[in-house]
């Protein structure tokens, strides 16, 4: 079962194809976008058709495909109005220069031109086409009024072109496109304006330079709070020691250690609105560090670590909160192998938190590295709510409706 994506759940989006080799890249921008949850009309120019049939288009969607303004089915308006009126995001990908420069000049010449001379949509390109018609400055030019008239331009990325040449033309990949989609349908989300603060991963604390104490967290249910925050059009930053692909649209400060977690979260909680703690922070981490790779005596004898306290981020961000310059809203979640609201009720209390998650980290499909995630949800004023199975995405979503209410509440 594909996820549905909540920002694009029956969002109405026209994905214009127009004529250039990465046309064939549109099939999967469509497919994503469908699989999302998304209702998607394709709008075809002739020329785009040389590269890819409506067909295919019409296999993804289950809807019929538009090429003609003038092919107007018996009984409905015409569809340059009425596909123009009802969307809620007019996509075009690939965007070539020849498009962009109809766009930037108001022309209306064939279906595709005249949608987007109609619609009050926003307007996202995804340009594609060789270098030296990149470079043009008349494609510059056509760019920056589009811009200036409020349209988002996504790529173009460097790469291999359809000549056979490396240079920047590329349309950028299917994921970065519909990733751009969501975060123009999600400017007026329930979080717009709101500075979003995420950790995410387990902190790595140093034995010597190449070993390290750490846990076994994915970065997998943070990256989903940040990127679901995200979508609802807030500006986020995701503090992480994960290796995960940056999300698009996200600031992503790479840290190691809890230190280097602490410093990053105290630095951008500042002027916070929420601050989500996903990351599994280590209590301990070794009191000295070798500077050089410690090497095995003899055959047989161990190693004594002695390990120290880390300093604990969340209750020095509730302590900023107290002096009056934390965020507004402060979420900790709490990783429990036993007593589970007990022990995250405790958390919630000691961290001064607004909601803590609790989620029992010894279960196989919950917690760590896993997709999916059977958490609790502690509210500070002291309701608790149990979710069931969900994926992390999911997870993420009903994290932040009740973050949303909360702060409603205030
Ligand atoms: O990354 P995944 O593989 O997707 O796994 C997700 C997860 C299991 C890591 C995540 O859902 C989770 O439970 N994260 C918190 C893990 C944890 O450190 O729990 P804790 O009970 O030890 O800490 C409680 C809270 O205090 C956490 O929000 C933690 O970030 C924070 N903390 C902990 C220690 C410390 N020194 N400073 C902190 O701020």
């Amino acid at each position: 079962m594909p996820t549905i994506i909540k920002v694009l759940h029956n969002k109405h989006i026209i994905l214009g194809v127009t004529g250039g080799i990465a046309a064939y890249k549109a099939a999967a921008v469509c497919s994503q976008l469908v699989q999302g949850g998304a209702l998607v009309d394709v709008v075809m120019t002739e020329a785009a058709q040389k590269f890819i049939t409506p067909l295919t288009f019409q296999a993804l969607t289950h809807r019929p495909v538009y090429t003609d303004m003038f092919d107007i089915p018996p009984g409905q308006n015409i569809p340059h109005i009425s596909l123009a009126d009802s969307a809620d995001l007019l996509l075009i990908a690939p965007a070539t220069a020849h498009t962009l420069a109809k766009l930037a000049n108001g022309l209306a010449d064939d279906l595709l031109a005249a949608i987007a001379l109609a619609t009050p949509a926003p307007l996202l390109l995804a340009p594609a086409m060789e270098t030296d018609m990149w470079r043009h400055p008349a494609t510059h030019a056509n760019l920056e009024k589009l811009r200036a008239w409020g349209a988002t331009i996504v790529g173009p990325a460097e790469g291999r072109l359809a000549s056979g040449a490396t240079g920047q033309g590329r349309l950028v990949e299917p994921d970065e496109i519909v990733s751009a989609a969501r975060v123009v349908l999600g400017r007026r989300g329930g979080m717009a304006g709101w500075q979003v603060v995420v950790t995410a991963g387990g902190t790595r604390e140093a034995i010597d330079p190449v070993r390290f104490v750490s846990n076994h967290s994915s970065g997998k249910m943070g990256y989903a709070v940040a990127v679901a925050a995200r979508d609802r059009g807030a500006a986020v930053t995701l503090i992480t020691t994960a290796g995960l692909p940056d999300p698009f649209g996200v600031e992503v400060i790479h840290v190691a250690s809890a230190e280097e977690m602490r410093a990053a979260t105290l630095e951008k909680t500042h002027q916070a609105h929420l601050l989500v703690m996903a990351a599994a922070v280590a209590d301990f981490r070794p009191g000295m560090v070798a500077e050089q790779k410690i090497k095995k005596k003899g055959d047989t004898g161990g190693l004594a670590l002695e390990l120290v306290r880390n300093p604990d981020i969340l209750a020095e961000v509730a302590t900023q909160k107290a002096a009056g310059y934390g965020p507004t809203i402060t979420i900790g979640f709490a990783a429990e192998t036993e007593d589970l609201l007990t022990n995250a009720q405790s958390k919630l209390e000691r961290k001064r938190l607004d909601l803590i998650v609790a989620n029992d980290v010894s279960a196989t499909d919950a917690g760590f590295a896993v997709d999916t995630n059977r958490v609790t949800l502690l509210f500070a004023e002291g309701s608790v709510e149990e979710l069931p199975l969900m994926s992390k995405v999911e997870v993420a979503e009903a994290i932040l409706d009740r973050v949303e209410r909360l702060n409603v509440e205030r």
